[in-house]
């Protein structure tokens, strides 16, 4: 297999840093050497035509295509068994998705099919959802744990998780979401679940290194701002990064704790203020957005968008793939929603799944960007223009995706 890459006569969209980097390139040739990016070089300087000969350097002529840092999905529950279409019909009915959950069904409905799941059949029934992602043009998939909600059932999420990257081309980073909602064993001693987490959930991921992330469902329905510090506390004891899902359904401050903890993004945020803003913005923590859920949910408070503007918040936009709120394996969909339900600019939504997603994961040195040094990553596209990533829907646009140098021959 080739280990070298030359894309050649690439238009490119490099999200370079600053206002840089949206507009597409003139003609650029890329060498792609040990799956990073060596050199980016104007192709009429014909630079590479040694290289071209060589047996082990792969040729890609881009002519006529548009190449963007390949996408990241920086917030997805892939991993689940069982199917939530009937609270779908209840809540068409009238029921409220915090109705549903109080009475057991909503994420715990999730939680009982996934214990029941093997390893093995998870990964089975995430493949397609996996393979909707890798047709929008993704090239990396966060993964949250969180339907498992005991030690073994959290780590089996998390196994399988990473297991994704044996069947198809992509990288996979994962996150523990133990703290996603109070297991029925613990019902009425919410802080003893905690304790679970803390003494033993996270110090058993860490050592296994099963995930890079923790995060907590900060909410009514989840986690008390209380509950939520002392997860932040041990995850940092354990050098794990850390997310949070705050300012989802109400305001309770769980975005401010999470960025003042250091937290790479917090999602959701809807109910986020002008406080949990500025902490943000202090803290270089990312504000990522989830239009499928908004719309999903039928929400009607808008994130916001004109106050993480103003103080320069960087914005990922995520699938936040779940069968609860958001089951759309699309994230060229989530770039048309977040501009068409929350106002973002075309260029602000491919901004939001390249170098923004990737800061969200921690990422911000080496992935999300066409630059020298950065990984080979990169996602080929049939259209001249990037705002057409967030104007079309369901209109096959890719040509190719590359993750680390390696061409891709998916067949979706
Ligand atoms: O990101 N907010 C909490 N968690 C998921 C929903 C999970 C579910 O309903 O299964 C979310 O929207
Ligand atoms: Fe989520």
């Amino acid at each position: 297999m080739a280990t070298n890459l030359i894309l050649k006569n690439a238009s490119i969209c490099s999200m370079a840093v600053g206002e840089l980097g949206y507009a597409p390139s003139t003609p650029q040739d890329i060498l792609v050497v040990g799956g990073k990016i060596a050199q980016i070089v104007p192709s009429e300087s014909n630079a590479f035509a040694t290289q071209e000969s060589m047996s082990d350097h792969q040729v890609v002529d881009c002519s006529g295509k548009l190449v963007t840092p390949g996408l990241i999905d920086s917030h997805t529950h892939l991993i689940y068994a069982g199917n939530r279409a009937n609270e779908f019909e209840m809540r068409l009915k009238g029921a409220a998705y915090t109705d549903i959950a109080a009475q057991g069904g909503g994420i715990l409905s999730t939680v009982r099919a996934t214990r029941a799941a093997t390893e093995e059949e998870l990964i089975e029934l995430a493949l397609p959802r996996l393979d909707g992602l890798l047709s929008s043009g993704v090239t990396t998939v966060e993964v949250k744990s969180g339907y498992g909600l005991t030690l073994e059932d959290e780590l089996k999420m998390l196994r399988a998780a990473k297991a994704l990257e044996n069947y198809r081309r992509v990288r996979i980073t994962t996150t523990l979401l133990a703290a996603h909602t109070v297991p029925p064993e613990f019902k009425d001693n919410a802080d003893e679940y905690v304790d679970l987490i803390c003494n033993t959930i996270i110090p058993r991921v860490a050592a296994e290194k099963l995930a890079d992330s923790v995060d907590v469902f900060c909410e009514s329905i989840g986690f008390t701002l209380e509950q939520t510090e002392r997860v932040f506390q041990a995850a940092i004891k354990y050098s794990l990064s850390i997310k949070g899902h705050t300012e989802q359904l109400s305001n309770m401050g769980g975005s401010a704790l999470a960025a003042n903890y250091g937290a790479t993004s917090v999602d959701h945020i809807e109910y986020l203020d002008l406080a949990g803003v500025k902490a943000l913005s202090e803290n270089n923590t990312v504000a990522s957005l989830l239009p499928g859920a908004f719309y999903f949910l039928k929400e009607t408070q808008q994130p916001p968008i004109e106050l993480l503007r103003e103080h320069k918040v960087p914005m990922a936009i995520a699938t936040d793939l779940n069968p609860g709120t958001s089951p759309f394996a699309d994230l060229t969909l989530m770039m048309n929603m977040s501009c068409t339900l929350f106002g973002l600019t075309p260029e602000e939504s491919l901004r939001g799944v390249t170098c923004h997603a990737a800061q969200a994961i921690g990422k911000a040195g080496s992935r999300g960007r066409i630059v020298e040094g950065y990984d080979g990553d990169f996602t080929i596209w049939n259209i001249e223009h990037p705002a057409d990533l967030s104007y079309q829907v369901g209109v096959p646009r890719l040509s190719k995706r590359i993750v680390a140098g390696e061409l891709c021959h998916d067949s979706f």
